[in-house]
């Protein structure tokens, strides 16, 4: 059940281009499934009338709290990033389907990149609690790019790589030596799309079942303005209502 509602930020933590908002609300949080985000309004900035979707990174359901990762890049994210604790902030939520949830026993690898990271940790969180250990692949341009690293080590066994070689293994996230090591029943992406194509085709050719979660540019995020339309082997689609998560089989990347 969708719902706009007030959250109070009640925690903020800094890394320098992308913060941590942790907020609260005086009403019950819905289900949320992984995967799935809000459209936060940006208030206070005349240029921003459109709300931002933001992926739920973190939920905490007994608090009534979600926590989200946000990165700036423009006016909006620079506005939610300049918040301060005691602000309140208006979300609809949530929006989007979220990931397939694997089988108990599949083999899972979490593959994100940047700020696709984000909606991995509450995946991750939840698939713990499922009694599923995933294995996570993280990638950056740089060390600076692998926000809350040690909290997502917590979750399950973690490879890194960054493109400059300041950590982990030098390269792209398909360049990993894991995929020459191991096997997986279930590869799930989020990241930019030319790094979430190349994570699809390696899936492919080794005809392994897998998800990305697109990230393509959105205004109402409810299906009725078709801005972020993706074609698929079902027509052109709506990411903010048939995804943001899709089967590669359904993509005609
Ligand atoms: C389903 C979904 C989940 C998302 N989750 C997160 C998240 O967890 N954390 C986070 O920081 N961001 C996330 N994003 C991206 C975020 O929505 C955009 O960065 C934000 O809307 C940009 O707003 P702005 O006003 O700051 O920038 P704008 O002024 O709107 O744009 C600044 C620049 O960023 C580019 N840009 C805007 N949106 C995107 C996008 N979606 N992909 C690539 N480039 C873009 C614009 O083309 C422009 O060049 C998500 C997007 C989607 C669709
Ligand atoms: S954002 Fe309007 S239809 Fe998807």
């Amino acid at each position: 059940m969708k719902q706009i509602t007030d959250f109070q930020l009640i925690e903020k933590q800094d890394f320098g281009r992308s913060v941590l908002l942790r907020l609260r609300t005086e009403q019950l949080v819905p289900a949320i499934v992984p995967g799935q985000f809000v459209q936060v309004r940006v208030d206070g900035s005349p240029s921003t009338y459109l709300r931002r979707p933001i992926s739920i990174h973190d939920v905490d359901v007994m608090q009534n709290e979600i926590t989200l990762l946000v990165q700036q890049v423009g006016e909006g994210t620079r506005h939610l990033a300049a918040l301060k604790v005691g602000d309140m902030v208006n979300m609809v939520l949530p929006l989007g389907n979220g990931f397939t949830l694997p089988e108990k026993g599949e083999k899972c690898l979490l593959v994100g990149g940047g700020i696709g990271i984000a909606p991995l940790y509450y995946f991750a969180k939840v698939l713990n609690e499922k009694d599923i250990r995933p294995t996570l692949l993280l990638g950056g341009k740089s060390e600076s790019d692998l926000l809350r690293l040690s909290d997502y080590q917590q979750l399950g066994e973690t490879f890194v790589t960054t493109e400059d070689g300041s950590f982990g293994e030098k390269g792209f996230v398909t360049m990993h030596s894991i995929w020459q090591k191991q096997s997986f029943d279930k590869i799930y992406v989020c990241g930019p799309k030319p790094m979430m194509k190349a994570v699809a085709k390696l899936a492919a050719e080794n005809n392994v079942w897998c998800e990305v979660s697109l990230e393509n540019l959105m205004a109402c995020g409810l299906g009725a303005c078709l801005c972020c339309v993706e074609d698929t082997v079902d027509g052109h689609v709506c990411v903010c209502k048939e995804g943001p998560v899709f089967n590669i089989r359904r993509l005609k990347w």
